[in-house]
């Protein structure tokens, strides 16, 4: 078991700094922060330190910069943080090494916190650099993890500078997930539907292998769903089709056949921004389809919302969710999933647009067990796939 925050005594907090690696890789538009879950998630740990008389300091990367990038700096991130964040004063520093962090920190009082610039400006941190660890590492005394959904990634802020402190625990938030997603991965209450999406096959292969032993259903929409329709000889138009996974699907189709669900019917387009579509069983030769029929979200619905499921995982929308002719199918299974949770299903949702998809359909955060933070690090924990993040806490 992860070492938790709430297991060290109170008063080992106090008057200590504290490193806390956050994922505030959060969707920035026009100058303002969209969706915020991933910040909202990490407060109870945040909170939790400061509180204890902890010097709070936070870590975390944002976007796939190129160096010192303006577009993708945390100060608003930190702006957002002292607006929500009323019992601490909370501050932010143009750099997360050096000098300048350093006189910083030195004039925090108890309980402050303070955000660190962007880790991705500097290249060393996914390189895991030596140099850049230690430096980071030099900044606290106490190192905590509360950021799961960048814990696949072997960087310095999550394995290289962790190695090197004497502590380092799991925040709250990086518990939650552990916990929720290996009783998904090894014990899920029966019977397990899988309800996956999206776009990319890849990504998937590895939490499917995982899961689909244990799993009674695998229902498939979104472009996924196509690959599996043409490896079945079925007319899919000019849908996107993942040759190079062919093969995978058909093995799975072959080894898995009864359990895996695809699409009936279909609403297609010539292109997606022609402003109309037509429902088909058959894609026809010119079209592509762009989401789920009718008679598809019904069989889905009651398979993921009826009386019969004991864990439903949700990967993945169902079709382009983002223009309204296409989003009736993921609008339906958002609904069904939070139908499931109220008839006392565990469910569980990964994947960055899953949840904004699910926000769009109007369903909340609180109609679901479990809303994991991770998009890749999910699918990754899921496969079985090293996860240095984790690697790198303490246990208990
Ligand atoms: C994510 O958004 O999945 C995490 O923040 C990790 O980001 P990355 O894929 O750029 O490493």
């Amino acid at each position: 078991m992860l070492k938790s925050i709430s297991s060290i005594e109170d008063s080992k907090y106090f008057g200590k700094t504290i490193l806390i690696r956050v994922d505030f890789n959060v969707s920035l538009s026009n100058g303002s922060i969209g969706e915020d879950y991933r910040i909202r998630m990490s407060l109870p740990t945040i909170e939790y330190l400061s509180k204890r008389g902890a010097k709070v300091i936070l870590a975390s990367h944002l976007g796939r910069p190129r160096g010192w990038q303006s577009g993708y700096s945390l100060e608003l991130v930190a702006q957002r943080l002292s607006s929500i964040i009323r019992t601490a004063k909370v501050g932010f520093v143009n750099n997360c090494i050096g000098n300048e962090v350093r006189e910083r920190i030195d004039r925090m009082g108890n309980g402050d916190i303070l955000l660190l610039e962007n880790l991705r400006f500097h290249k060393e941190e996914e390189a895991n650099d030596e140099e850049f660890s230690r430096q980071l590492a030099s900044l606290a005394s106490i190192y905590v993890n509360d950021a799961f959904s960048t814990s696949h990634r072997k960087h310095a802020s999550t394995y290289g500078a962790a190695k090197l402190f004497d502590t380092r625990l799991a925040g709250f938030n990086l518990d939650r997930e552990v916990e929720y997603l290996t009783m998904m991965k090894e014990n899920p209450i029966k019977p397990l539907k899988i309800l996956v999406g999206g776009v990319k096959i890849k990504d998937k292969i590895g939490a499917l292998e995982n899961l689909l032993p244990k799993a009674e259903k695998l229902l498939l929409g979104g472009a996924v769903a196509y690959t599996f329709l043409k490896a079945k000889g079925i007319k899919t138009g000019i849908s996107p089709i993942d040759e190079e996974h062919m093969p995978w699907v058909t093995k799975a189709l072959t080894t898995y056949g009864d359990k895996i669900l695809l699409p009936t019917d279909h609403i297609v387009a010539a292109s997606p921004n022609e402003g109309y579509a037509s429902i088909a069983k058959e894609i026809p030769d010119d079209f592509a389809g762009f989401d789920i029929g009718n008679e598809t979200v019904q069989r889905y619905s009651m398979e993921v919302g009826g009386d019969g499921s004991g864990t439903v995982f949700w990967n993945g929308p169902m079709g382009q969710f983002e223009i309204a002719l296409f989003s009736n199918g993921t609008i339906n299974m958002a609904k069904s999933v939070a139908l499931a949770f109220w008839r006392g299903s565990k469910t569980l949702i990964g994947g960055g647009d899953t949840l904004e998809a699910m926000k769009r359909s109007g369903v909340s955060e609180g109609e679901v067990s479990h809303v994991s933070t991770g998009g890749g690090a999910t699918l990754r924990f899921l496969a079985g796939d090293e996860m240095p993040g984790l690697d790198s806490i303490d246990r208990s």
